[in-house]
C-alpha cells in the first residue's frame, strides 16, 4: 500500500484552515509542501509563514519539497515552521552531501528530488545517507502537469539501486499523478504518490486519498 502526501499547491489558499481540516481526517499520510523560489523553478509558490501556520492546523507530517537555490541558507528556517521532512534537489546543490549532514543535524529526515532529465546515477554516493527519494515524473514548477512516460522506467532502475544495497529510501513520485496510472507507478517501485490536482480538484478529496491508498 503506497503512502499518500497531497500536495498543498493544488489546495485552496484562501481557506487552508479546511483543507488542513479535510486531510487532517482523511487517509493521508503525510502534507506535501512545494516552496519555489522563481530562480530553480519558472515560479514562486508560498513559503515560511504560511507552513508555520498550516504546521498549527494540521496533525500529519510535513514533508517540504525545497525547489530553490541554495537551500542551505534556510534549512534552520524550515525546521523551526514545522518540516519534518525536507527535500533539496541536486540540481541545485554543488556540496550535496553537505546539504544532507546539515538537515540531519537539524533533526529532519533528509530528501533528495531529481528531475527527470537528470539519471539516478547523481544518487549512488548519497543514497545510503537520505530518507526519501522524491522523482519529478513532470518538469518541476507547476502541478496539474501530464506525468513523463519514461518515469516509470527510471522508478524501476531506482528500486533496483535501492534494493541491491538493502537500503529503506522511500522513492516518492511527484508530478502528474492519477488514479488511472498509480497502479502502474506502485508496480514499478514507487512507496509515496504525491499527489496535488488529482486530490484537492476531486469531487470527493477524501475518497479519492482512500482510493489511491487503495492501489
Ligand atoms: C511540481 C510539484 C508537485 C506538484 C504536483 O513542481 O513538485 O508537487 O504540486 O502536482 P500534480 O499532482 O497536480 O502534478
Ligand atoms: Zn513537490
Amino acid at each position: 500500500m503506497p503512502l499518500i502526501a497531497p500536495s498543498l499547491l493544488a489546495s485552496d489558499f484562501l481557506n487552508l484552515q479546511t483543507e488542513c481540516d479535510m486531510l487532517n481526517t482523511s487517509e493521508a499520510d503525510w502534507f506535501h509542501l512545494d516552496v519555489m523560489d522563481g530562480r530553480f523553478v519558472p515560479n514562486i509558490s508560498f513559503g515560511l509563514p504560511v507552513i508555520e501556520k498550516m504546521r498549527k492546523a494540521s496533525t500529519k507530517p510535513f514533508d517540504v519539497h525545497l525547489m530553490i537555490l541554495e537551500p542551505e541558507k534556510f534549512a534552520a528556517d524550515f525546521k523551526k515552521a514545522g518540516a519534518d521532512m525536507l527535500c533539496v534537489h541536486v540540481e541545485a546543490c554543488p556540496n550535496l552531501h553537505r546539504n544532507i549532514q546539515q538537515i540531519t543535524q537539524l533533526g529532519m529526515k533528509p530528501g533528495v528530488a531529481i528531475n527527470p532529465h537528470t539519471p539516478l546515477v547523481m544518487l549512488e554516493n548519497i543514497l545510503a545517507d537520505i530518507h526519501h527519494v522524491c522523482v519529478l515524473t513532470v518538469n518541476p514548477g507547476f502541478g496539474g502537469q501530464a506525468f513523463i512516460p519514461q518515469s516509470l522506467e527510471k522508478i524501476r532502475q531506482l528500486r533496483r539501486m535501492i534494493d541491491e544495497r538493502n537500503l529503506q529510501v522511500k522513492i516518492e513520485i511527484d508530478g502528474g499523478v492519477t488514479l488511472e496510472n498509480a497502479g502502474q507507478i506502485v508496480a514499478a517501485g514507487a512507496d509515496v504518490l504525491v499527489a496535488g490536482n488529482t486530490v484537492f480538484k476531486a469531487a470527493d478529496p477524501v475518497k479519492m486519498i482512500a482510493d489511491l491508498r487503495k492501489i
